[in-house]
């Protein structure tokens, strides 16, 4: 059992505005539904991203302007799938680099080592199951480029003053000429946005209830799933999607493993996730509050997502 998460949810569960983190969405099951997420036509993110990295490998490649050998370090790779397509073209142009996948879940990153290994024999891959801050720090010491990849719109989930912390943490564990690619949701019709958050199939709102089922097995809650709903909400103007799950009923959820009785009253909220959506000018300020400068934005042909390269600023 994890302390840090203990002690987010009595935090969380007692304060004035309920909230847990979308960061405890992903146990095995959790990262199950999130697949089957990516797989809906609804959720464009996925296949707008592999688009471009499919079409338009060679001009990210270029743009890095490195000597070889050099490094592409993904946090967070997860099965990795997005990222095949980028690697497959280096490996057939026979390109010299060294790729460098780090994940917290040791399953995930064998899983991506295995699949690479038979669809990729020529690769160079060193997998690492940890902190990205630790191994992104060793790496920072050789004189080898890197391209740091994070991507997939995760940047979205951590509020403005985290994620400006986060890509500050990243520069300072990088040397001058090293690049960010970092995946970005951007701003676009707010209906399309609507639907890949509220689907009709309610795979998103299995996705949030699935944290209560989470908290029932780990703590020994007492969850009725029953009686809590999925609502979210995007608005366009800040660019925000807020994902909440709603108490139907009153009711009283004890939580054994923590000695606490949680109360809800009928239509209370807790909140679950952001998922923030940008606009390229504000994609452009923060890169430059971070200690950054954008040197391109690869976009999808719908110009839903961009892939944006930044390089740090010396
Ligand atoms: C994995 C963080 C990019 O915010 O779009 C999908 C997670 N949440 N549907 C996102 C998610 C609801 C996703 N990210």
């Amino acid at each position: 059992m994890n302390n840090t998460f203990a002690k987010d949810i009595i935090d969380g569960l007692t304060a004035k505005n309920k909230h847990l983190s979308s960061k405890y969405f992903y146990d095995d099951n959790g990262s199950r539904i999130f697949q089957e997420i990516m797989k809906m036509p609804e959720y464009y993110l996925t296949d707008s991203e592999f688009e471009i990295l499919s079409l338009q490998a060679q001009q990210i490649v270029e743009a890095l302007n490195f000597d070889q050998p050099f490094n592409i370090i993904e946090l967070g790779a997860g099965d990795g799938f997005k990222t095949f397509k980028l690697l497959e073209y280096l490996v057939d142009k026979a390109i010299d680099f060294n790729y460098i996948p780090i994940d917290i879940s040791k399953e995930a990153i064998n899983i991506l080592t295995k699949k690479l290994k038979e669809r990729l024999p020529k690769l160079s891959i060193q997998p690492k199951v940890g902190d990205y801050f630790k191994i992104l720090h060793e790496t920072s010491k050789t004189d080898t480029p890197s391209l740091l990849l994070f991507l997939g719109g995760n940047i979205g989930n951590y509020p403005e003053d985290d994620a400006l912390n986060l890509l500050q943490l990243f520069n300072n564990n990088m040397n001058t000429n090293d690049k960010l690619l970092i995946g970005m949701d951007l701003k676009k019709n707010p209906i399309t946005i609507h639907n890949a958050y509220y689907d009709i199939s309610g795979i998103t709102k299995r996705f949030n209830l699935n944290l209560l089922i989470r908290i029932n097995r780990e703590f020994d809650a007492d969850f009725k799933i029953d009686d809590f709903d999925f609502y979210c909400h995007y608005n366009p103007v800040n660019g925000a999607v807020k994902s909440y799950i709603v108490s139907l009923k009153a009711q009283e959820v004890h939580i054994k493993k923590l000695n606490t009785v949680i109360s809800f009253e009928q239509n209370e909220l807790i909140w679950t996730e952001l998922s923030k959506k940008y606009a390229l000018t504000e994609i452009e300020a923060l890169s430059k509050q971070a200690g950054f400068n954008v040197k391109n934005h690869f976009l999808d042909c719908k110009h839903y997502f961009t892939d944006s390269l930044w390089e740090k600023l010396a």
